[in-house]
């Protein structure tokens, strides 16, 4: 049986293994999917277990995507120019890194949410990991341009340099944005997590599509849309199928259907 398995710290909240049985079961695929807890400091010597135990893939979560990163030997467009990969393939002695959360988020917005970035402002909330990986994917589709406001402005202004040249970007700190309205807001901030919503003003969300990486529970920030007379509010639970989708994808090389595990995955968390 084809080995995969995902690593992180935690894992036993990851909904992965059950996505990827999902998929695997729409092509009549046997493949075996674990759950792999790596204590801190162990990344690299247990992804090289699972790999010489016949591993063939694996998805990396927190906190190891940037160790993943310096682990691979070969990485997609994509994960050099997000700093950071969530999957791994194993393939004639090269260990090849993908990111693949920035196209989940596309193509959400695409295929579930009909949502498109073309000729759209779009405001990202947030300047760490989470939006190194997405603002490619989304300059890619060719907004008019990314507002990327960020608590501390510097890491907004850093950003928005090292990507102008795959689009419009301007870094601000949070306490800029003016109350104008924007087509998109993104909160790509660990706020959720801890229970918090980013310090902005409301007046940006009116009429806006308002998305939170989060998912599972209406955050606060998916509150604050709501209240600010948002168009429409969404978390992220597709963007964690889709990303899925695609990291299936790079292994198998066949697309999964995604609707059905969004429904699925839905009502497991909800
Ligand atoms: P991740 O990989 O999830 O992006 P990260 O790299 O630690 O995690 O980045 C967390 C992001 O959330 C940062 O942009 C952080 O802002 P700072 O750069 O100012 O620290 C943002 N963030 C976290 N908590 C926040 C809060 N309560 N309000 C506003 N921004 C917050």
């Amino acid at each position: 049986m084809k080995k995969y398995a995902v690593i992180g710290n935690p894992v036993h909240h990851s909904l992965s293994p059950m996505i990827h049985a999902q998929f695997a079961e729409q092509f009549g695929l046997s493949i075996s999917y674990e759950k792999i807890l790596s204590p801190l400091g162990g990344f690299a010597k247990d992804s090289m277990d699972f790999i010489v135990s016949g591993g063939l893939g694996f998805n990396i979560t927190l906190p190891y995507k940037v160790n993943a990163y310096e682990f691979c030997s070969k990485l997609t467009l994509n994960a050099e120019v997000a700093g950071a990969v969530n999957t791994i393939k194993v393939e004639r002695n090269e260990i090849i890194g993908d990111n693949t959360d920035g196209i989940g988020l596309v193509n959400d917005f695409k295929n579930n949410l009909q949502q498109s970035f073309e000729g759209k402002e779009v405001l990202i909330i947030g300047a760490g990991g989470a939006t190194q990986g997405i603002l490619k994917p989304i300059l890619d589709c060719n907004p008019e341009k990314i507002l990327l406001a960020n608590r501390t402005k510097e890491k907004s202004l850093k950003l928005s340099q090292k990507f102008s040249k795959y689009g419009k970007v301007c870094g601000f700190g949070l306490n800029q944005i003016k109350a104008k309205s924007v087509d998109i807001v993104i909160n790509a901030t660990s706020a959720s997590l801890d229970g918090k919503m980013p310090e902005i003003t409301g007046g940006v969300a009116q009429g806006a599509f308002c998305y939170d990486l989060m998912y599972g529970v209406e955050t606060p920030f998916m509150k604050w849309a709501k209240e600010n007379s948002a168009s429409k509010v969404s978390d992220g639970l597709g963007m964690l199928v889709e990303q899925a989708a695609s990291s299936f994808t790079f292994w198998h090389s066949k697309t999964p259907d995604t609707k059905e595990v969004i429904k699925l995955i839905r009502a497991k968390v909800d």
